[in-house]
């Protein structure tokens, strides 16, 4: 009974483990489009996903993530409401049309008008008298504001220039200009001020060609909850989240998938559910009618499950069984961890995942909320496994089995990662890196490198080679620099 355990096992293979085949190509590295699928409606340019973590992912990671063409999910080591508040700054952060436009009245007194626009970080109000746009006062106009005025209806500019609800972005374009203004009220046929278009907004999505966004125009956010917070989920879909990610170390448990069952019920927006890392978790998640699936036991840079436990799938194996099963029920993957280099991304989608999730990659630049601190005359940035002591202790507890009400056994660890910049830069080399891969395997899009794409088994020795060896670095370029720890 117990020898035949070990007869015949299977062998499990990860990132290092393997390559992919150069194949003949028809594809310029330039015209290769990597878009993807996080989950069922969410479409991404950029198939990366920063990780719910609290030392990666806050509103402003989250923001950039989306700028850069992917999405971020706001971590859960924090109140429902602090949460809530940062998905709903990243959704407020750009739009088309700002909804919710804060206004003022005619006789309101300058100082209040100050107020607004100082906490609310915005530069210009309509001013509104009996329902109608009486006119619009900018920052401008309250910073050299002369002595002796009082309300705004002594400062405003009366002939506002505005425009009807239903304009295009590009007529709008033309009036901002044509006026050299900055803000355009837009009214409904009874004159009411409904809306608001600015020239930032519009400078903002020339910048970002490639931004996730949804129809108003808002960058894409997605919000981690723990499997039990049904409560949680339903606020954090209120305040805009687009994507839940149900945020547990083994899915693939009873009660758990009980719970999801809760959460599908109660919130409508796409839901991911994860970890699982075999064929049996992926059918009963599946059948939960998740949205999209997030795999990885253990492979994490800080997961030290497989150590403590003794369980685990390595990740290329894990992925390719998932998506194996989640292919046939059109279920996007979403492969979880252990991705160290732009080279493992390209495998990780070549092994059937949609995109990819990073932690470490992403903590080390200017827009995680980590710590910085200098070692050796080198800058880090805090990271930390939300299975660590630290985090258990003070915050969530539930991602991994608690054994007791005040003793954890952890199961991450915390440390350090170098600083990596900005996550535009970081984002540009690791997708320069997966389109060079997709060059050589002949894939002009990742359904192509999904299905054609060959793997070969390499060794020890393999391995070695495919690192720079038997020279002395004197200069590491960027892209390669980049990956190094220490
Ligand atoms: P990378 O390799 O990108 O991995 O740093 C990030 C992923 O690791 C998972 N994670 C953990 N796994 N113990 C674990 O076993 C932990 O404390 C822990 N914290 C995070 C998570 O899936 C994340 O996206």
């Amino acid at each position: 009974m117990f020898a035949e355990k070990l007869t015949g096992i299977r062998e499990a293979l990860t990132f290092d483990d393997v390559l992919l085949v150069p194949m003949r190509s028809p594809v310029d590295p330039v015209e290769i489009d990597v878009s993807s699928s996080v989950s069922r409606h969410i479409k991404v340019k950029t198939p990366i996903v920063s990780s719910p973590m609290d030392t990666v992912t806050e509103a402003e990671m989250a923001i950039a993530m989306a700028r850069n063409g992917g999405i971020g999910i706001i971590h859960r080591n924090l109140t429902a409401n602090a949460q809530s508040q940062m998905v709903s700054k990243v959704k407020r952060e750009e739009s088309i049309k700002i909804r919710n436009v804060h206004t003022v009245e005619p006789e309101t007194p300058i100082s209040d008008a100050r107020a607004i626009m100082r906490t609310k970080n915005i530069a210009g109000l309509p001013v509104i008298s009996n329902d109608k746009l009486v006119g619009i006062v900018t920052r401008r106009d309250i910073e050299f504001v002369g002595e002796g005025k009082r309300t705004v209806s002594e400062i405003m500019v009366k002939d506002v220039i505005y425009a009807n609800d239903e304009i295009d972005i590009e007529d709008a374009k033309q009036i901002l200009y044509k006026n050299r203004i900055e803000k355009l009220p837009l009214v409904d046929s009874n004159g009411r001020v409904v809306g608001l278009i600015t020239a930032k907004d519009i400078t903002t999505r020339k910048n970002f060609p490639n931004a996730s966004r949804d129809e108003e125009g808002q960058l894409l956010v997605g919000a981690a909850v723990g499997p039990f917070d049904v409560d949680r989920a339903v606020t954090l879909e209120k305040a805009g989240a687009d994507l839940i990610v149900i945020d547990t170390a083994h899915a693939h448990n009873e009660k758990v998938m009980q719970a999801i069952r809760q959460i599908r019920k109660a919130v409508s927006v796409d839901i991911v559910g994860g970890n699982i890392a075999t064929k049996e978790a992926a059918e009963d998640l599946i059948s939960l009618d998740l949205d999209g699936i997030r795999v990885g036991i253990g492979p994490g840079s800080i997961c030290t499950t497989r150590i403590i436990a003794g369980i685990g799938v390595p990740q290329i194996t894990a992925i390719s069984d998932v998506a194996e099963v989640a292919v046939q029920h059109k279920v996007p993957v979403i492969a979880d961890g252990g991705i160290r280099f732009s080279g493992d991304i390209v495998k990780a989608i070549a092994a059937g995942a949609d995109s990819v999730m990073l932690g470490s990659l992403l903590a080390g630049t200017d827009e995680s909320p980590g710590t910085e601190m200098i070692m050796n005359g080198r800058k880090y940035k805090a990271y930390r496994g939300m299975g660590s002591m630290g985090v258990m202790r003070t915050g969530i507890s539930d991602r991994y089995g608690k054994m007791s009400s005040s003793k954890f056994v952890a199961e991450g660890v915390e440390g350090a990662v170098p600083y990596r910049g900005k996550v535009e830069e970081v984002i540009f080399q690791l997708v320069g890196g997966v389109k060079s891969g997709m060059g050589y395997t002949g894939a002009k899009n990742i359904d192509v490198l999904r299905k054609n794409s060959r793997f070969i088994k390499i060794t020890a020795n393999g391995l070695r080679e495919s690192h720079p060896h038997d020279v002395r670095i004197v200069s590491e370029p960027p892209n390669y620099q980049m990956y190094q720890v220490s």
